[in-house]
């Protein structure tokens, strides 16, 4: 192992939903290298209830944390004297979730008098893009689709987000959770439905793609609607199951991913020509999704865009991406947040970087 001046490493926590996750992450002048990143997923727990449990999801990430934290400094094969910063997830997420977190990385960097490092969910969503081999260069679109968000963001050239498209109702990945459940699959619903969906003939049935209409008409461009598809599909269960017979389960599931995919891949690339980018990224949950990844490539590569995705294994909820994104703040001379922030369950991305003041914002 080569040290160099820019060599930094930090202890990061994920606790924001149902995902209780460690990593130990190293920058270097190559790049961004996760020492080990452990995920225990409550998954199977919040199944039973079609959802996520709040309470549930908090006494858990309470129980996992102390043993996540062991394991993965036992795989660093470090101590805390080798860690140079400690970070955890603030905002935005479930208010008592966050707080294990946030308590838990607060109590370890006053402990071994490290700085602490409060970061903005979303922002590591983006910073996953980084572990991929060919990570993308600055300024580019982002398209952000997970159980939360849907939306379209320009980063610019000195790394600021713009909000440029986002989704009026249901994320992309709540529209998958949601008729996994109306499909009788399990919770969460996108690998469900992606699973079925490999047998099955996407052109089957015709589903809606959402739009939301300007007040002085026309459509917005970048802007998702997930909840008219969601009802399309209800109202298509409900008469199938009139006429009797079984669901044509591997149609359904592939009618409804390939009309999301179809939704997200046309107003990604509208959205980065317009801005003249020919850069995209995509990354969060559903980004893990096959047909989604192969449609956005060969879309890109039509209208000669570089397509960057997160490794499969970053797109859902881990910690290694928490350590990117404070790595970067470290990177960028923001040395600490205050030991004094606490967490939020909204805090927009483009005022990221308030969680690095002094006074802490909330
Ligand atoms: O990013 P993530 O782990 O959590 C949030 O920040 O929301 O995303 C979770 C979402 C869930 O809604 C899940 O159904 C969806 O991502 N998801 C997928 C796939 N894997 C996870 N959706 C479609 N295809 C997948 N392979
Ligand atoms: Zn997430």
């Amino acid at each position: 192992m080569r040290y160099s001046p820019k060599t930094k490493t930090v202890l990061a926590l994920e606790t924001s939903c149902d995902e209780s996750a460690v990593a130990v992450v190293r920058m270097d002048e190559r790049g961004f290298h996760p020492i080990c990143n452990f995920v225990a997923s409550q998954v199977q727990e919040h199944a039973k209830w079609g959802g996520v449990v709040p309470e549930i999801a908090s006494r858990r990430h309470l129980e996992d944390l102390p043993f996540l934290i062991e394991q993965a400094l036992a795989k660093f094969g470090g101590s805390m004297r080798q860690i140079d910063a400690v970070a955890a997830t603030v905002t935005p997420g479930l208010n008592g979730a966050l707080l294990v977190g946030s308590v838990t990385a607060r109590t370890l960097s006053t402990l071994h008098q490290k700085p602490f490092l409060g970061v903005h969910h979303l922002e590591g969503h983006l910073a996953s893009a980084l572990l991929s081999k060919n990570p993308p260069k600055l300024p580019y679109v982002v398209l952000l689709v997970s159980g939360g968000h849907t939306e379209l963001i320009k980063v610019s050239r000195d790394c600021e987000f713009h909000r440029l498209g986002r989704s009026h109702d249901d994320a992309a990945g709540e529209a998958f959770d949601k008729v996994a459940r109306l499909l009788g699959l399990s919770y969460p619903g996108g690998p469900a439905i992606e699973k079925l969906a490999k047998f099955g003939d996407p052109k089957s049935f015709r589903l809606p793609k959402g739009r939301i209409s300007r007040a002085e008409g026309g459509f917005y461009p970048y802007d998702f609607s997930f909840s008219g598809l969601k009802t399309a599909m209800l109202r298509q269960v409900q008469s199938l199951n009139a006429a009797g017979g079984e669901l044509p389960l591997q149609d359904l599931a592939a009618s409804f991913e390939n009309v999301v995919a179809e939704v997200l891949v046309e107003r990604s690339i509208r959205c980065a020509l317009d801005q003249g980018l020919n850069t995209l990224v995509m990354v969060g949950g559903v980004a893990a999704n096959k047909r989604l990844r192969e449609m956005m490539s060969k879309a890109a590569l039509i209208e000669n865009i570089a397509v960057h995705m997160a490794p499969k294994s970053f797109c859902t909820d881990n910690a290694a991406m928490i350590g990117v994104a404070a790595l970067k703040r470290l990177e960028s001379g923001l040395s600490s947040s205050s030991i004094q922030l606490g967490v939020s369950p909204r805090w927009p991305l483009e005022q990221a970087e308030s969680l690095y003041l002094k006074k802490a914002p909330f």
